[in-house]
């Protein structure tokens, strides 16, 4: 059976990690292609909410959790969600580190850090992990992946002349240290890593079914997204395959997930963003705080606009409506349908220039949706919502979440995956 993709169709913090999540319970395993620590996956299950960073969400259903070579691993986060995760009564058995992930050490977080501060009043508001500069490492062929782990003495120069070189260009670092830590955290992981390539290739050839898990969200791809504010990854569909070591021939579907309205956290421009009291609402009943940073999010309507873009560059096949019931008790919701921008110009040069958006209201529901199981279950104006965003979009909404908890999803016929209950 061939790979499920999940990708974020917004800024990020959709909800990827509780549609992965309802999806890996069908599923073989869950693979990670890229980011790292800088992403926060919430998974509520009951009365107990999962938070994972690196360690891919299918974790939670049991199934085999691969963290693929396209990410970068800090190895005292992974250390320390595995020991949470073992601590909450998740077996973390299934959890394999590709040995081809580059490693993200004390040195490229300080270096995030310090370049957010030589941006002034202009910061990408970068989650503080190292990010940046981890993969501006493994661009410039001079950083240490988690196969290296293997061979201290190896690993040990390789750190050494790295840390040489930061204090040649007057960064110090205690690399005595550093290497101390990652003595001890290697003895940990390296139970963990191993080739996931051959691994996942295996399980796809026995006909298993995989889901592979995005970071991030598509308006934040290094390339595609509203750059220079995005992450420094490829988030997008495309990034799957290399991000995994599979060929796009193994991808039947992929599953865009968008929130019923739009978020973002940290810096750089926001067409659809509210200002105003109706933004703080969103906030408020959506809970919108980062999952990594605490940082408040700032909110604002659905962009479709956005969302056509990120259906195109995606190849998206299916979307994931979430958090449908944050819009319960208003009277109207509006929607950014277009920009008003000249032609020729790109959707991430239109967003930098401040094209505004044109925007229209459609009626609210007023009531609770949040024990909705089925499409008719939901009132009539949530479903004349969905579908709305359904036209505009041209792909199916095959997903609805009205809650956050695990059960809290309506999914339509024609969806890629339906997980029986009974699995569930
Ligand atoms: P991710 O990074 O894409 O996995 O998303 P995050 O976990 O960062 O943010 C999504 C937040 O919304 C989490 O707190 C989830 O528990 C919550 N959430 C997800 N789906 C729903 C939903 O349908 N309704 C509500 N009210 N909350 C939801
Ligand atoms: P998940 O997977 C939301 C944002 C940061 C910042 C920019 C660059 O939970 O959806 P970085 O630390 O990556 O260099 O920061 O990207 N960002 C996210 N925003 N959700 C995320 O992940 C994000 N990961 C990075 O806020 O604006
Ligand atoms: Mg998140």
């Amino acid at each position: 059976m061939p790979v499920t993709l999940v990708v974020g169709a917004q800024w990020g913090d959709e909800g990827k990690g509780r549609i992965v999540d309802y999806l890996a319970a069908g599923a073989d395993g869950v693979a990670r292609f890229g980011g790292g620590a800088n992403a926060g996956h919430t998974v509520r299950v009951g009365d107990k909410t999962y938070k994972l960073r690196i360690v891919p969400s299918g974790v939670i259903a049991g199934v085999a959790s691969i963290i693929g070579p396209g990410t970068v691993v800090s190895p005292a986060a992974l250390v320390k969600e595995l020991t949470d995760l073992e601590a909450a009564g998740i077996d973390t058995s299934s959890v394999w580190l590709s040995d081809l992930a580059h490693l993200i050490l004390p040195y490229h977080i300080e270096l995030d850090r310090a370049s957010e501060r030589a941006r002034g009043d202009v910061k990408i508001g970068t989650t503080g992990n190292g990010i940046g500069p981890a993969y501006g490492d493994r661009v410039a062929r001079i950083g240490i992946r988690a196969g290296d782990l293997r061979d201290e003495r190896a690993w040990r120069a390789t750190l050494a002349a790295r840390c040489a070189a930061l204090a040649s260009a007057g960064i110090s670092v205690d690399d005595g240290a550093i290497a101390a830590e990652l003595s001890a955290q290697a003895k940990v992981l390296l139970p963990h890593v191993r080739d996931t390539i051959g691994l996942l290739n295996n399980l796809l050839r026995d006909d298993k079914r995989i889901i592979a898990e995005g970071a991030q969200g598509s308006m934040l791809d290094v390339g595609l997204g509203t750059y220079p504010f995005v992450t420094s990854s490829v988030t997008v569909a495309g990034g799957a395959g290399a991000g995994l070591g599979i060929g796009p021939t193994r991808i039947d579907s992929v599953v865009g997930v968008a929130k019923a309205y739009a978020t973002r956290v940290g810096g750089g421009p926001f067409p659809s963003e509210l200002n105003d009291a109706t933004g703080e609402k969103l906030r408020e009943i959506g809970g919108e705080i980062g999952t990594v940073t605490g940082r408040p999010r700032r909110c604002g309507w659905l962009d479709l606009a956005a969302l056509r873009y990120a259906v195109d560059i995606n190849g998206m096949t299916h979307l994931a409506i979430t958090k449908l019931d944050v819009l319960d008790t208003f009277d109207r919701i509006g929607v950014c349908t277009a920009y008003k921008a000249a032609p020729d110009v790109s959707v991430p040069f239109a967003i930098a220039q401040g094209a505004p958006c044109e925007t229209t209201y459609m009626p609210g529901w007023k009531t609770s949706i949040g024990d909705a199981r089925t499409w008719e279950d939901l009132p009539a104006a949530a479903r004349d919502y969905v579908s709305f965003v359904e036209q505009s979009a041209a792909i199916p909404v095959s997903y609805v979440s009205v809650g956050p908890e695990r059960s809290q999803i309506i999914v339509r016929a024609g969806a890629p995956l339906r997980v029986p209950a009974t699995v569930r």
